[in-house]
């Protein structure tokens, strides 16, 4: 058997913990008949890559090429791809959708079933000198080209920039989704969400476009509160500046608790408020923020017997090929709100200058471009 040709492309590499990204070139295995090979234009930088590089949680082994909130174009299709060809606009996906596991056909989860058996086996296709590199949510996208398996592309429409487009990959399908396919957040609701970064705003805005009325943003970087007003809130809280509890000074403002929140930070403790200030009959609340590896979320059982609902999802229990590129229709249609998410771009050779405005809370959302 004659080896595959390698592709050579340029990638920056996380070579272990604390470490700066390196640019460097990788070889890439081609597509195989079910795979497809996309270029990529352009990439979200997300808290979930950065708790990589400093070692907060590591789900993936180093070198690890990071990003997975990419967006670009079909280079190259599999022999046996159906659905995508040359020449489309796509976003890649951790999380496929084959469209006919039990999972997939429930109407009751994004997880298709062929995400657990990628998670139990990640696709090696990225390497240096024959050496394996992994790809962070066997995605990768802080790589010029990579792979992906035709069932883990969604195409969208062409009509959005590649630097606005890609943010539904991740921060707009995890906010947006949570509200609409996890919560469920009804009309005239009333909504906390912890945590005013890329996530949390688009909890905002996806409360917005809900019908929420009551939409209270909480974090202590007092520069988020304009930010979030803008996309949706209307009420803000800095637990620093607030005298007493946070969780009390929320049961206040409803008249008893909110109906729905939403944790978008990634902190234990903030989930456990997130829970206590909802509604005792009927309180919702998503956890969505990835806390540091090992650590357990303290609940009282009271806190669920009293009528409270805890949940959790992963990209916001958005479908990824069904529903996802709708999202960008909302967009189109002026229901969310892309352009102020992304607040800085800068080309793939400056991407460690992007996540230092990420860690000093400068950014909401840093691109870099192709
Ligand atoms: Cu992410
Ligand atoms: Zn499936």
């Amino acid at each position: 058997m004659k080896a595959p040709r390698l592709l050579n492309v340029r990638a920056a590499v996380c070579h272990g913990v604390g470490e700066p990204l390196r640019l460097e070139t990788v070889q890439l295995a081609p597509p195989a008949a079910d795979e497809v090979l996309i270029e990529i234009k352009a990439s979200g930088l997300c808290h979930s890559d950065y708790h990589q590089m400093t070692g907060v949680s590591t789900p993936y082994p180093f070198p690890v090429i990071l990003g997975h909130e990419g967006a670009g174009v079909v280079a190259e299709c599999g022999a046996a791809v159906e659905t995508v060809r040359p020449g489309d606009h796509v976003v890649p996906l951790s999380i496929g959708e084959c469209g006919h596991c039990r999972n997939c056909r429930s109407g009751k989860t994004n997880l298709c079933l062929e995400f657990f058996a990628g998670m139990q086996a990640p696709p090696r296709r990225f390497s240096i000198d024959g050496r394996p590199v992994a790809a962070y949510a066997n995605n990768g996208t802080f790589a010029s080209f990579i792979v992906m398996k035709e069932r883990n592309v969604a195409r969208i429409r062409r009509d959005v920039a590649f630097d606005l487009a890609c943010t539904i990959g991740c921060a707009v399908a995890t906010g947006v989704g949570a509200v609409l396919y996890t919560a469920r957040v009804e009309r005239n609701a009333s909504v906390a969400v912890f945590g005013l970064g890329g996530i949390g705003l688009n909890v905002v805005q996806g409360a917005r476009h809900a019908g929420a009325t009551m939409i209270i943003g909480i974090d202590v970087n007092p520069a988020r509160e304009v930010l979030a007003r803008r996309f949706g809130a209307t009420h803000f809280i800095n637990p620093q500046q607030q005298s007493g509890n946070v969780v009390e000074h929320l049961r206040a403002l409803t008249g008893g608790g909110v109906d729905y929140s939403f944790e978008c930070v990634g902190s234990t403790q903030l989930m456990f408020q997130a829970l206590e200030c909802t509604r005792a009959g009927w309180g919702v609340c998503t956890a969505l923020g990835v806390p540091p590896d090992g650590e357990r979320l303290p609940i009282l059982p009271f806190d669920l017997q009293l009528g409270r609902t805890l949940k959790g999802s992963f990209l916001g229990n958005v479908k990824t090929r069904s529903q996802l590129p709708g999202l960008l229709d909302l967009y189109a249609d002026g229901e969310l709100n892309l352009a102020d998410l992304v607040t800085h771009r800068l080309p793939l050779e400056r991407i460690n200058e992007g996540f230092d405005l990420l860690r000093e809370g400068r950014s909401v959302r840093t691109v870099v471009t192709f």
